[in-house]
């Protein structure tokens, strides 16, 4: 059973460094406000949007070779830069990367974004064996659909409208998914409370997947 202590632990980051891609919009922004409130001592924001404009941050819509670009080959990119600073830091850190639902079943549309998404895990699943002798951890959150600018902008609609589109989706009822269960997920991963999981894709679904 859930100990609501544990739960409301806080300064789970005391003195951590936390770099967070994508960290100025959605899931991203809402992490690092949560790194924040549990301690983190430097939160960098690794994003694009002052450079490119916010219809850049939708990856629905872009064509295959640069969704890829970001999805895939940006994410690698990531983990390979942060994992080399830590090697040579002697810095036994937790790299999350964010996939998705889409990571792990197929989809009537969107054959790119599925595939990317799985490459997301595949990626991730092959650092966590490489860095594990560093004590480098490894893993990913997958949340099902939920409202933050990137859907709202790529459906044309609002949160509550975009909501309810995919709440009846998910088995889970009387809960609607928010970007702080994507956020509560990535400091577990990010936190020690996950000390010994690495290679984990930590689904945040409402059970989605195994309906
Ligand atoms: N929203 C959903 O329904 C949902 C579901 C599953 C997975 N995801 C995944 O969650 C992640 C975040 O999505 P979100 O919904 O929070 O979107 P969002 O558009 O609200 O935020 C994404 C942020 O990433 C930034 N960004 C885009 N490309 C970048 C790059 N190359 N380098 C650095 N920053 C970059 C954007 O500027 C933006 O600030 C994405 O990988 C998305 O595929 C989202």
């Amino acid at each position: 059973m859930a100990d609501s202590s544990m739960c409301n632990a806080k300064n789970k980051l005391e003195g951590k460094v936390a770099i967070i891609t994508g960290g100025a919009s959605g899931i991203g922004e809402t992490t690092a406000r949560l790194f924040a409130d549990h301690g983190a001592r430097m939160i960098v924001i690794a994003d694009i949007q002052d450079e490119l404009g916010r219809q850049v941050a939708t990856s629905i819509g872009v064509a295959f070779d640069r969704l890829f670009a970001i999805n895939v080959r940006g994410m690698a990119a990531c983990v390979k830069h942060a994992a080399r600073v830590m090697v040579e830091g002697g810095v036994r850190g937790s790299i999350v990367c964010t996939a998705s639902v889409a990571g792990s079943c197929g989809g009537k549309r969107r054959t790119d974004y599925h595939m990317s998404k799985h490459a997301v895990i595949g990626l991730v699943r092959s650092a966590s064996v490489q860095l594990g002798v560093h004590g480098i951890r490894v893993n990913c959150v997958s949340p099902h659909g939920l409202a933050t600018p990137l859907t709202c902008h790529a459906y044309g609609m609002p949160a509550d409208e975009v909501e309810k589109l995919f709440e009846p989706q998910t088995p889970l009822e009387g809960v609607v998914l928010r970007a702080g269960h994507v956020a509560d997920a990535v400091l577990f991963l990010a936190c020690r409370d996950s000390e010994f999981v690495t290679g984990h894709d930590l689904v945040v679904d409402g059970g989605f997947l195994i309906r």
